[in-house]
């Protein structure tokens, strides 16, 4: 099948509309693979702020690489999906020591850095390197499956194959940066989930979904992903000028973040139960004096309902092993999940009622 109509009415088109933003007037790889990854968790307009701060931060990838990774999660608070952030610091010693500091130019070696998936190696190579490498994203996926009105499920091993091979047929050659781009362009500002501009699509007069009137059942899924609902109940215990915190180990979200410290339970808690709980983990000394919530917090497969337990600790009582008294001054030093922040935004001394909406960043 001759597929060189596709981008010849998408470059043009790409060249003419697409967004001025500050990573697509280089080709540093390292500029572009920050730019990649803060995409993958949001959109451009939340994502740029967060791509210019890291890029003031740190200029280079070894300015990079010396980070303590508590600052980098500090920097990336609200975007979610921590793990993404302790790669980024991982990748960049991984460049420094085995690639002396430079960007490998080749899609396996690109792939063998932490965190770094099909996606953004073909991204990197095709940008920066001008190799022949595919990019296939949520907005790829959406492009190509209305463009040619296919309905395999994108969330299969089939799907993801044959959607991968169809944009590898499309790629420019020549131009595979800017091809790979304009696809994405489209499907971020035209080729939207809902109610997509056809009227400026450069591809509307070949596109199926549009003639058969299957835009909005494409792209296809197969099934959704379970998600898991869990309770968290936090202990609000203020001292003096502070409060105490401890920080998320283990294998679970939010690794090496700051939070309240933390009774997980299978189902919601009344009060008494949670009196139970509390004395059982730190001694019957401590008193629940208020409580609020639950609040919802949505992740891409869980549920959080977080509960906020406030409690009054003696002042000669000994905490736990673990918690760590944060002054307010030095709160904002800690990277906190989302629900942390939104919660002392209004339940810190400074902070003056005038409820803030509890709002997820949008991800992508
Ligand atoms: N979304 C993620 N990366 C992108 C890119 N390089 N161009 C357009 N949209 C994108």
């Amino acid at each position: 099948m001759s597929t060189a109509w596709f981008t010849k009415a998408l470059l043009p088109w790409y060249r003419e509309h697409y967004r001025p933003l500050p990573w697509r007037e280089t080709r540093d790889p390292y500029r572009i693979w920050l730019s990649e990854v803060i995409l993958q968790q949001t959109r451009v307009d939340q994502g740029l702020a967060y791509w210019e701060r890291f890029v003031a931060r740190y200029p280079t990838i070894m300015d990079l690489a010396a980070a303590p990774e508590g600052e980098i999660l500090r920097l990336w608070q609200g975007l979610g999906y921590y793990s993404r952030a302790r790669n980024l610091l991982s990748a960049a010693k991984q460049v420094v020591q085995d690639h002396g500091g430079h960007f490998p130019a080749d899609h396996a070696a690109l792939c063998s850095l932490k965190g770094v998936g099909d996606y953004t190696a073909s991204a990197i190579a095709s940008i920066c390197f001008d190799l022949p490498e595919p990019v296939v994203d949520g907005n790829v996926y959406r492009v190509l499956a209305r463009i040619f009105g296919n309905g395999t499920p994108i969330d299969s091993t089939a799907g993801r194959k044959e959607f991968r091979a169809l944009a590898a047929q499309l790629l420019d050659p020549k131009h595979p940066g800017d091809h790979n781009q304009a696809v994405m362009e489209l499907g971020a500002t035209v080729c939207t989930p809902q109610k997509p501009l056809c009227g400026q699509c450069p591809l509307a007069n070949k596109c199926i979904a549009r003639k058969a009137d299957r835009i909005a059942e494409l792209p296809y899924k197969a099934g959704k992903t379970k998600t898991r609902t869990r309770h968290f109940n936090y202990l609000h215990i203020a001292v003096e000028d502070g409060i105490y915190l401890h920080k998320r180990e283990g294998r679970d979200i939010w690794q090496g973040l700051w939070e309240l410290p933390l009774i997980e339970s299978d189902r919601p808690l009344g009060a008494s139960a949670m009196a139970k709980r509390i004395a059982l983990t730190i001694g019957p000394t401590a008193v629940i004096t208020a409580k609020h919530g639950p609040v919802k917090h949505l992740l891409s497969h869980q549920v959080i309902f977080a509960v906020f337990w406030t409690c009054v600790l003696p002042k000669k009582a000994r905490p736990p092993k673990g918690w760590v008294r944060v002054s307010w001054k030095k709160l904002d030093r800690h990277a906190l999940p989302r629900v942390m922040e939104c919660h002392f935004q209004e339940h810190r001394p400074e902070s003056r009622g005038g409820r803030k909406p509890y709002l997820r960043p949008p991800i992508h």
